[in-house]
């Protein structure tokens, strides 16, 4: 027996990676899955390898960050199989540039299929589900390199930075109809991050392959199912063996001025004091430097 038994799921972007590793989880775990993909090709290929393993599939094939895609991605899921518990957006893309070389359509793609490819299924679902009475489970998918900020990512930080936030919020808007919406932070070797960092390391044991796309799945199966109810809101670093607990931005140290407008220059004299004692240089850091779990030198 799964998690997910009686459970009918929707994963956007599940023809290869992370995505396809997330549907055929939620399968395992009992769930009838709609594979939503772009790539009509690959995403039947992940259809097929979940029906001839026993379990319930379909395929969507279409674009999850244009309504009509959104609406007949739920729709489709209602009239297969006739109902919806679970939606995982996953679907993405990268178009990496700083920011002074980045054309307005690399900024707008990206922030389109991540911003957009996340809003039109969920407000979809959610309507349903507040309509129907029926309680669900959201998992959005942001990144560290939103969380933390990555050098030539300005587009997609912005979009996975939003895709956390949003993620929070429709956790308060859906949590009294009985809906949670956790985002993961997840690193796995896939067509991505080959494409955006090279050949990636793969650690000495045997035993295990930390970096592989399958090893995010099982958290996702998790938070698609009603034990985890009780968690909403939250973003997960998901990786390997490991999950980790992200704290959101948060206020770390304050200055007042007695009861009276700043003037600017006694900013200038006073902004200094923000930082001092604390580990947070003024200057620009490399956001990065503070993930536990690094791709390229892991061993
Ligand atoms: N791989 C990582 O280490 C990593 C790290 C952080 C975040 N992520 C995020 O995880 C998700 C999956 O990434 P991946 O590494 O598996 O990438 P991938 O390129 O292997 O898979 C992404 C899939 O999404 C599909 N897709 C893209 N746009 C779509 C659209 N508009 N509608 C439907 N399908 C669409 C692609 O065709 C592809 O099959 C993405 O949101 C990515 O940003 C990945």
């Amino acid at each position: 027996m799964g998690l997910l038994v009686g459970k009918v799921a929707v994963v956007t972007g599940a023809g290869r990676g992370i995505g396809r590793g997330e549907a055929i989880e939620l399968a395992l775990q009992g769930a009838a899955v709609v594979v939503n993909e772009l790539d009509a090709e690959a995403g039947a290929a992940v259809v097929q390898e979940i029906q001839a393993a026993g379990g319930a599939a379909v395929l969507h094939s279409g674009d999850c960050s244009e309504e009509s895609g959104a609406r007949s991605l739920i729709g489709l899921a209602l009239e297969t199989f006739g109902r919806v518990d679970a939606l995982v957006n996953n679907a993405g893309i990268l178009r990496d540039r700083t920011v002074v070389k980045m054309s307005p359509e690399e900024w707008d793609a990206v922030i389109k299929v991540h911003l957009r490819g996340h809003f039109l299924p969920t407000q979809v679902v959610c309507a349903h589900w507040k309509e129907a009475g029926q309680s669900g489970h959201i998992v959005c998918t942001a990144s560290t390199s939103g969380l933390l900020g990555n050098f030539g990512q300005a587009n997609y930080g912005a979009a996975k930075a939003g895709i956390a936030a949003f993620s929070a919020i429709v956790a308060q808007e859906m949590w009294r109809y009985g809906v949670t919406c956790n985002a993961i932070a997840p690193a796995a070797r896939t067509r991505m991050t080959e494409g955006a960092y090279g050949e990636i390391f793969n650690p000495a044991s045997e035993d295990f392959d930390f970096w592989h796309p399958d090893n995010v799945a099982p958290m996702v199966a998790f938070l698609c199912s009603d034990a985890s109810s009780h968690i909403s809101g939250k973003t997960f670093g998901v990786q390997g063996d490991t999950v980790e607990l992200y704290q959101p931005f948060t206020s770390f140290s304050v200055i007042e001025n007695g009861g009276s407008r700043w003037d600017p220059e006694q900013l200038a004299g006073q902004v200094d004091e923000l930082f001092a004692g604390f580990p947070i240089e003024p200057g620009a850091t490399n956001g990065m430097a503070r993930l536990r779990f690094t791709m390229t030198d892991r061993s």
